[in-house]
């Protein structure tokens, strides 16, 4: 891939911050951003002083609409940003039964909203040039919807679905999306107590996942699963699925509800 400049959210930490060490040493200009701004602009005169890309950072809290509204203006108009990384994200919103319901709509805000809104804000201007790059981190919970909590699988469920699609409507006009579904990750968004509570086996260095990501993204996956021994499993699941298809839109309800076309 030729040097372009990427746009990162969620870059002052965790997967963010590495995504933007690996895409500066591949020689791609970024533009970085982030709530906290002494922590972005502390990477970045790293980043620029170790590989000599430029890097401006801006600071915007994605969940806020007008802040939101402030990148999706710079996403549709600077045509040098040609690729864009939706990173940002939050989760741990615990039992539904206790959540904060604020907490779960900033998190659909955040997780959902501002990966919706700055996709749609980039995809055109891409698409008309026929090249560029959107990635998305979801997350294996996207699979697992029972068992971990109630709407941070969902919302990362919302980011896959939404990636295949993309795929699907902007992969024939040259713009490349890709899905990225991180295992349990070292990072700030766990805390160490429960990071201590889960087998050190499962857990994954973001270093070694973001790796894993980018050389997905060079083999030309769009959904890219860093743990996943063999991608057949999910190819299989993905035919299954598929398989239902020409079963889900019928004039007449299945046999086994018992009901009788009306008038
Ligand atoms: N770590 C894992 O185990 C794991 C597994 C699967 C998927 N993921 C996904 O990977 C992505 C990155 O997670 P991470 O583990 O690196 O989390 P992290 O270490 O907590 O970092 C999250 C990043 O998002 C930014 N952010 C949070 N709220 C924001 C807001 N309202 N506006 C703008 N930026 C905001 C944070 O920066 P500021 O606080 O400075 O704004 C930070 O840079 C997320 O989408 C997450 O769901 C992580």
């Amino acid at each position: 891939m030729p040097p372009q400049t990427f746009l990162v959210t969620g870059a002052s930490d965790g997967i963010g911050a590495v995504y933007a060490d690996r895409l500066a040493r591949r020689g791609h200009d970024l533009i970085l951003v982030a709530r906290r701004v002494d922590r972005l602009a502390e990477l970045a005169e790293r980043l620029a002083a170790a590989t000599g890309v430029s890097v401006e950072t801006i600071g915007a809290d994605l969940s806020d609409p007008d802040d939101l509204a402030r990148i999706e203006a710079r996403l549709r108009k600077d045509e040098k940003i040609t690729g864009l990384v939706n990173n940002a994200g939050i989760a741990n919103e615990g039992p539904i039964l206790e959540a904060d319901p604020e907490y779960l709509s900033g998190m659909i805000d955040l997780n959902v909203r501002a990966v919706t809104r700055l996709s749609a804000a980039i995809a055109p201007r891409l698409a008309a040039a026929g090249a560029g790059t959107i990635i998305n981190l979801t997350s294996v919970t996207a699979l697992m919807p029972a068992g971990f909590t109630a709407v941070y699988p969902a919302t990362k469920a919302f980011v896959l679905a939404f990636s295949e699609a993309l795929q699907a409507e902007l992969g024939p006009k040259g713009v490349r999306v890709q899905a990225v579904l991180p295992g349990i990750t070292r990072t700030a968004i766990w805390t160490g107590e429960m990071l201590a509570s889960l087998p050190a086996t499962m857990i994954m260095d973001a270093g070694e996942m973001v790796d894993a990501a980018l050389a997905g993204l060079d083999m030309g996956e769009t959904v890219t699963i860093p743990a996943l021994p063999d991608m057949a499993a999910y190819e299989a699941y993905v035919a299954a699925r598929n398989a239902l298809r020409p079963d889900l839109s019928h004039a007449h309800a299945a046999p086994r509800y018992g009901v009788t076309a009306s008038a």
